[in-house]
């Protein structure tokens, strides 16, 4: 199915956007007129309450072909393993390493190819975070589906992603990102075929950028490297399926017409993306290794300030220049809880065994850091010398609740059950 114009993004983060796929459909001076241009349909999509503050209220108006009503109802769809039941297993203090997950064997897309791996809170009390893997190698065919739970942070590994959606279309490949909010209907679709990445679904309130504080107004991801497509539309009719995830479970309907039929929209409600790479890495000039919050992309807000629903922070290419210090992260326990994966290179952490598509978790205060390889070869390392970290990209969800493993990820025969013993050579050093 080919998409009507839409070519093209538009720059910035959060801004009121407007794009149009034929001209003059958007109207002037008001969203709901009696009758919009071209026959089309007036739609409000909200994705925070109508009453909002206004600096972090967020809605679009869709004019479209048809109204998002128009479908069949909803029934159960079964999905193995794509889910929200984060209290099947005991949360366990260990820390965990997960090989990555194979590329399906059958066909499958990546609706049918999400694999839960762990999250906390849920959509009910509209706070936490899911964590999937997706493996996939085929597009979405005659499918079509939405998160009426939470926005998706899509980070591909392996594999370019055409996200076709209600608002225009997204092409990302690894070390970019992408984010559809919750409710926005979207189609996958695989232009080189096999595909594997990370997916946070966020229960909470919406990603935004970090305050920057005394960095002042510039630097780590900066607004004008956010991308939302123009309008873009399909106007086909045929047997197709909407599939909505709606607490926590998976519901299919019919319905006769693709609902990618949006013609223009305005609004600061829309999906997004962001190339990692594009990242402004601030970092240590002097001593010490900072905190990782200096690497922060996107935040979502908790109740509690400075205490982050989830933060979505990335390890990329970067100089290492501080002078008597242990340039690698130090050996830490957190408050938060902290799972990572990796995109591409080698993490400074850890000499092996966290491999690209792989991923870790460390709980709340579940002790880490470097391994005993990384501890030897950092603690003799030539400090009159700068260090570069080049050909990397690892990142991390960390939340304010501890993170929860589902009984399919515990029982995956990816899980390291040998990932403690990277600490175990970790020799004495005591020499009063
Ligand atoms: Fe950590």
């Amino acid at each position: 199915m080919a998409m009507i114009a839409g070519n093209g993004y538009q720059s910035g983060f959060g801004n009121e956007f407007a794009s149009e796929a034929i001209p003059g459909v958007l109207p002037v001076g008001q969203n709901s007129p009696q009758r919009v241009a071209h026959g089309l349909y007036a739609e409000q999509l909200s994705g925070t309450a109508f009453t909002a503050p206004r600096h972090v209220n967020r809605r679009s108006w869709l004019y479209r072909i048809r109204p998002a009503a128009v479908h069949e109802p909803f029934r159960p769809l079964a999905h193995a393993s794509f889910h929200n039941r984060f209290d099947e297993a005991p949360a366990t203090p260990n820390q965990l390493r997960w090989d990555p997950l194979p590329l399906p064997s059958v066909p499958t897309d990546f609706v049918d190819g999400l694999v839960t791996l762990a999250g906390n809170g849920g959509p009910a009390e509209q706070g936490g975070i899911g964590i999937h893997l997706y493996a996939a190698n085929r597009s979405m065919q005659g499918r079509f589906f939405y998160d009426a739970d939470g926005e998706l942070l899509i980070v591909p590994q392996q594999g370019r992603l055409r996200l076709a959606t209600e608002l225009g279309v997204i092409e990302i490949e690894p070390q970019e990102i992408a984010v559809i909010p919750r409710g926005v209907r979207f189609r996958v679709d695989i232009p080189d075929g096999d595909v594997r990445g990370y997916v946070c679904e966020n229960f909470g309130a919406l990603l935004r950028l970090p305050d920057l504080g005394p960095i002042g107004s510039n630097c780590l991801a900066n607004a004008r490297d956010f991308l939302t497509p123009q309008a873009a539309f399909e106007d086909v009719e045929g047997d197709f399926e909407l599939v909505a995830k709606f607490q926590g479970a998976l519901w299919s309907a019919k319905i006769g017409h693709s609902p990618l039929d949006v013609v223009g929209w305005h609004g600061n409600y829309a999906p997004y993306k962001y190339d990692l790479r594009r990242f402004n890495t601030i970092g240590s000039i002097s001593v010490d290794h900072p905190d990782p919050s200096i690497f922060t992309v996107l935040t979502s807000a908790s109740d509690t300030p400075g205490t982050a629903n989830v933060d979505f922070a990335i390890f990329p290419p970067r100089w290492l220049v501080a002078e008597h210090t242990f340039r690698p992260p130090w050996f830490h326990r957190n408050v938060a809880s902290e799972f990572m994966g990796l995109i591409t290179g080698v993490y400074d952490a850890k000499a092996e065994g966290f491999v690209p598509g792989g991923a870790s978790l460390h709980n709340c205060m579940s002790a880490h850091g470097p391994d005993a390889a990384t501890f030897e070869k950092a603690s003799r390392a030539d400090l009159s010398k700068p260090d570069v970290i080049g050909g990397t990209m690892a990142f991390m969800f960390e939340t304010r609740k501890v993170i929860r493993p589902t009984r399919q990820a515990l029982d995956a025969p990816q899980l390291q059950h040998d990932y403690h013993r990277c600490w175990q050579d970790i020799r004495k050093h005591f020499a009063p």
